[in-house]
């Protein structure tokens, strides 16, 4: 066929029921099934298409998570999919290779409809990531795990309630699996973390203590392998670690208090309740390969100076909400009309946190960027609640926290970080490639009720 260049996909989001309990089955959403949905897996340079049909009753939209694409392959509130309707992604992979994942970005209505299923994983591999010997036989040593907290009605049902702005469910789903069990090889493992919550931030690590190596951020391997006991993980954050399982114990993996982080770090993520869970059962089983040791160099990367900066942008997240300020920010005029894409609904429009005094306005880029820059963006939480901010388009790299230098687990490509309470956090990044005066970025708090009650600002890259 004409195009037949790149590799194809089919996306069709769709509503479902699914047994979380057993015996009780709840309404959900899913991609091409009744919950989450296919991983999708590319290679750095390869060129893809996306057609994804929406068999919804509601307008939805599904966003790269991560991913660098041009702005009106977003997936954002200004490429939405009406009832029955369908639409066209498409997009050379630039990114290094990584953990993404893929997501609706529907205004006022993200936090549902990822609550009752649509997420899936998008797994880039490059040159670098197949040359190197890493656990990467994916679904035996190399296993995604989308962690998300649920809630469920007396039958058995998915239920969404806001508690306190935002939703902290009781219960933990895996892969959409309640109380999981997973046999693995006893011998080295990767797990690709995704902190698919809409609000819950998690303190990952192993019932027994043991160590493990963090292998990667958000947005590609770290440096080197970074030894620990614990990964915090925000609302969007991603970390791939390898655990050695080779003493064949049963371990859990779970999340600590932030009780336990408080004593560690000094440093608190208020609002969220105390997540000690239980999230995944291991159970290691014999095996003849054994795995080698680990690389000690995995990635290169460049850090850009702070000489070459063109701008420093300041978002501070929290105040009072202010008349769009300015100086920074314009309106664009073609998506005046676009009403139907705001889909937030109208007792919750306007009570959201603003970024620098200002709620998401569909309409209006807070910020215009000049393609070809580096800039650095200081990020300071003003509220008594942490935020992971999240910028689209970008991978970014962490200056300083309160002007602490980066800790290692953190030291890599990143396109969400968590800002706490009273913290400033500076990132810095260049914007490349893709460009346009109609068509605005997002960034935003990925505590998904906080983003769809206007948490988010927009910005050009022109
Ligand atoms: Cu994961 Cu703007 O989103
Ligand atoms: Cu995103
Ligand atoms: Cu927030």
């Amino acid at each position: 066929t004409e195009d037949d260049q790149g590799k194809h996909f089919e996306l069709v989001v769709q509503e479902g029921r699914k047994t979380f309990l057993p015996n009780q089955e709840s309404a959900t959403f899913g991609f091409n099934g009744d919950y989450l949905g296919p991983t999708v897996r590319v290679s750095k340079g390869d060129y893809v298409h996306f057609n994804i049909s929406n068999q919804l009753k509601e307008v939805t939209t599904v966003h790269w998570h991560g991913m660098h694409v041009p702005p009106e392959m977003d997936g954002t509130p200004h490429q939405t999919i009406q009832p029955g309707e369908s639409w066209q992604a498409h997009y050379p992979i630039m990114n290094e290779a990584s953990t993404m994942w893929y997501h609706p970005h529907t205004h006022g209505r993200t936090a549902t409809q990822a609550y009752n299923g649509l997420a899936g994983f998008f797994l880039i591999d490059d040159e670098n990531s197949s040359s190197l010997e890493l656990p990467n036989e994916y679904g035996v040593d190399d296993i995604p795990l989308a962690i998300q907290d649920r809630i469920f009605d007396n039958d058995g049902a998915l239920l969404y309630e806001m508690t306190s702005g935002a939703f902290y469910g009781k219960n933990i789903l895996v892969n959409g699996t309640y109380n999981p069990v997973i046999d693995l090889p006893a011998r080295k493992v990767r797990l690709r973390l995704l902190n698919g919550s809409n609000a819950r931030i998690y303190y990952f690590g192993f019932s027994d203590d043991r160590s493990f190596h963090q292998i990667a951020t958000d947005g590609g391997l770290l440096e080197s392998p970074v030894e620990t006991k614990r990964v915090r993980l925000s609302p969007g954050e991603r970390a791939e670690i390898v655990v050695d399982l080779s003493d064949a114990k049963e371990v859990l993996l779970k999340s600590y208090p932030e009780s336990d982080l408080l004593t560690i770090t000094g440093s608190v993520w208020g609002g969220v309740g105390n997540s000690h869970f239980d999230i995944l059962k291991i159970r290691p089983q014999a095996t003849d390969k054994l795995s080698p040791p680990l690389p000690n160099k995995l990635n290169t990367i460049e850090r850009w100076s702070t000489a070459d900066v063109a701008k420093t942008r300041i978002m501070n997240l929290g105040g009072g909400v202010s008349a769009p300020s300015s100086s920074n920010g314009r309106t664009i005029p073609s998506l005046t009309h676009d009403h139907h894409t705001d889909m937030s609904s109208p007792e919750l429009r306007g009570r959201g946190v603003p970024i620098n005094g200002s709620l998401m306005k569909m309409d209006y880029a807070n910020e215009v960027v000049k393609l070809g820059d580096i800039e650095i963006w200081e990020v300071t939480n003003l509220t008594g609640q942490s935020h992971p901010f999240h910028i689209h388009d970008v991978q970014f790299l962490l200056l300083d926290r309160d002007g602490k230098a980066a800790e290692l687990g953190e030291s890599g490509w990143k396109d969400t970080v968590l800002v706490d309470v009273g913290e400033t956090v500076r990132v810095i990044m260049k914007f490349t490639d893709y460009a346009s005066d109609s068509v605005p970025y997002m960034y935003h708090c990925h505590i998904m009720e906080h983003e769809d009650l206007g948490m988010m600002g927009q910005f050009l890259v022109i």
